[in-house]
């Protein structure tokens, strides 16, 4: 039972909202704090936060494109439409774009920091992630549309562009562990 509150609802939203808020609060705290220390000394903290901020970046990259199919399966203005809706405009909100935001200045300041930008490997993954980003861009502006009850794209083509975040993916992990270049 949820207490006959609504958890699409403005009231669970604004607390929701409150809620990342704060933890994203605590979380870029630590990530200045961490920053603003001795490279030597906070280098393995700061690779830890950068890989929690992927994480939860991926886990919206890779969510999203199933929640437009299922979308794209919900009559416009209907119950299931709406709640698609905030479903869509809270993950991308709410935990994409900060989670994008953090791994950015996390990994950037690590590459600049202990990597002085050097490294075939740190390039092409730089460039693999920038890819990764302007297919969250896409993404926002699917939400966009959605949001405004227009049709994008079929079940098909949204599977494929599934396909995106987790090839990039791959690509990304293994020219950052293995470093073949
Ligand atoms: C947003 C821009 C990003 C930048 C600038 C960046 C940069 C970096 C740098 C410089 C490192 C340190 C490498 C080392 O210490 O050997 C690192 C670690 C790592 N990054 Fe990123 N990264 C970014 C996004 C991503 C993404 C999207 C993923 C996954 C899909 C990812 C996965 C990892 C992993 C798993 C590590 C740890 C590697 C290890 O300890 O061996 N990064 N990143």
């Amino acid at each position: 039972m949820n207490g006959g509150e609504k958890q699409t609802g403005a009231v669970p939203g604004r607390k929701a909202a409150l809620r990342a808020g704060m933890a994203l609060l605590l979380f870029g705290g630590l990530a200045v704090l961490l920053i603003s220390g001795d490279p030597a000394q906070t280098y393995p903290w700061i690779k830890a936060l950068h890989v929690i901020a992927v994480i939860s970046w991926m886990a919206g990259l890779f969510y999203l494109p199933r929640l437009f199919i299922y979308h794209l399966d919900a009559e416009p203005g209907s119950v299931q439409s709406e709640t698609f809706k905030v479903m869509e405009r809270r993950l991308f909100q709410v935990i994409m774009n900060p989670a994008m935001i953090l791994s950015w200045i996390l990994g950037l300041d690590i590459a600049w920091q202990i990597f002085g930008f050097e490294g075939i490997w740190l390039q092409l993954k730089l460039l693999a992630v920038m890819l990764l980003t302007v297919t969250h861009i896409y993404f926002g502006v699917a939400v966009s549309r959605f949001g405004r009850d227009e049709r994008m794209g079929t079940p098909r083509f949204w599977r494929l562009v599934n396909e995106i975040p987790t090839i990039l993916m791959i690509v990304i992990v293994l020219l950052v562990v293995v470093k073949p270049f």
